[in-house]
């Protein structure tokens, strides 16, 4: 089975074909991502007006590129995959028009793809996971302990109360004066940082419901800030690497708190599962990593290019789809909020 992905839901525009591969796996057989990074820098942040024209400028070009480095032909496809949400709207709306119209025309399945559940089900194309399993969501806009008991079948566990934490990792990149979007630079700075140096809170550590909560942290920070300001060099490392610190400590926490939750819901997990933008951070998968052999799981976070938003995830999740007969109409519906 060859599926097309198609991913226009923020600021990537990306195409990918995805082959069912061995072992449940499957295989990527080719995966472009073009970011707009450039276009909204000077805005410090997405702006959804610039997002969308910028998906129209590009979204074909960039589906025959992935066509032609997959060696493969629209005809030859069994299905095309996008995500249809959640996002900003104008963006949604460029993807699933693109795929819908390639649907009609070749009279090929079409799966109206939600975006969480595309990260949600990585760890399946890379590595082949069984269910169950714990997810850990990070992304800029989510946050989550979600029980994965299926394709579709998903249990919020825990959610962040207040910001995401990729949007806190942004907020505090603003603050400090660091390039958008701000996370990898804040994980760049914290390697050259004393974690120690400031004594930041973590929120919500030690509760019994696994949820989270950035914004007392990320006043915290501020508030440090301000105390030293003018900033040198070497103060924006240990603030960068403080915050850090306190991120992961939080969420493996809140992990820990997630598996006894998960336990009581759906048995023991195959994994623990980590996706999402923020699994990029390497602090936070080393924490992940040793807080999973410590209580004999197994930890699966997706490589690098499969972290941030990309085609492959979505046409991932289209191929389980189309596997179970979960096919979408062009009746299907744009959603800026979609939650999983
Ligand atoms: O999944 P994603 O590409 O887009 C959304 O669906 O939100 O996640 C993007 C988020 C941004 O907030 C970005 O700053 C954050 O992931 N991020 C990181 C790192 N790389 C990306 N946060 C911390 N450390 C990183 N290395
Ligand atoms: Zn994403």
């Amino acid at each position: 089975m060859r599926i097309l992905g198609i991913e226009t839901t923020c600021d990537e525009t990306a195409a990918s074909v995805v082959s069912s591969g061995f072992d449940g796996r499957g295989e990527i057989l080719s995966n472009e991502v073009l970011s707009q990074i450039a276009e909204h820098a000077r805005y410090g942040g997405v702006v959804p007006e610039i997002a969308a024209r910028a998906h129209v400028e590009v979204t074909d070009r960039l589906i025959a590129r992935a066509l032609k480095n997959a060696n493969c032909t629209v005809k030859e496809l069994d299905g095309i995959a996008v995500a249809a949400g959640p996002g900003l709207i104008g963006g949604v709306l460029v993807g699933l028009t693109t795929a819908k119209a390639i649907s009609l025309v070749t009279r090929k399945p079409l799966m109206a793809v939600n975006h969480l559940e595309a990260h949600a089900l990585t760890a399946r194309l890379t590595d082949g996971i069984g269910f169950p399993y714990l997810l850990l969501l990070v992304s800029g806009g989510h946050t989550q302990l979600v029980a994965v008991r299926g394709v579709g079948d998903y249990v919020r566990i825990g959610t962040t109360i207040d910001d995401a934490i990729g949007e806190a990792f942004d907020k505090v990149a603003k603050l400090l004066g660091l390039p958008y979007p701000g996370g990898p630079h804040v994980e760049i700075e914290a390697q050259k940082g004393n974690p120690e140096r400031f004594n930041l809170p973590r929120p919500l550590m030690g509760r019994p419901e696994p949820n989270f909560s950035l914004s007392g942290l990320k006043t915290a920070l501020r508030l440090e800030a301000e105390k030293i300001a003018p900033l040198t060099q070497s103060d924006v490392a240990d603030l960068c690497a403080s915050f850090q610190a306190a991120v992961v400590d939080m969420v493996i926490d809140r992990t820990r708190v997630g598996l006894r939750a998960f336990r009581e819901i759906a048995g023991d997990p195959k994994a623990i599962v980590v996706a999402g933008g923020v699994a990029a951070n390497q602090a936070m998968r080393e924490a992940l990593q040793r807080m999973a052999v410590e209580t004999g799981l197994r930890m699966v976070a997706p490589p690098l290019a499969l972290c941030g938003d990309n085609g492959a995830m979505i046409a991932w999740a289209g191929l389980e789809r189309l596997r179970l007969g979960l096919v979408d109409d062009i009746s299907a519906p744009a959603r800026a909020r979609w939650p999983l």
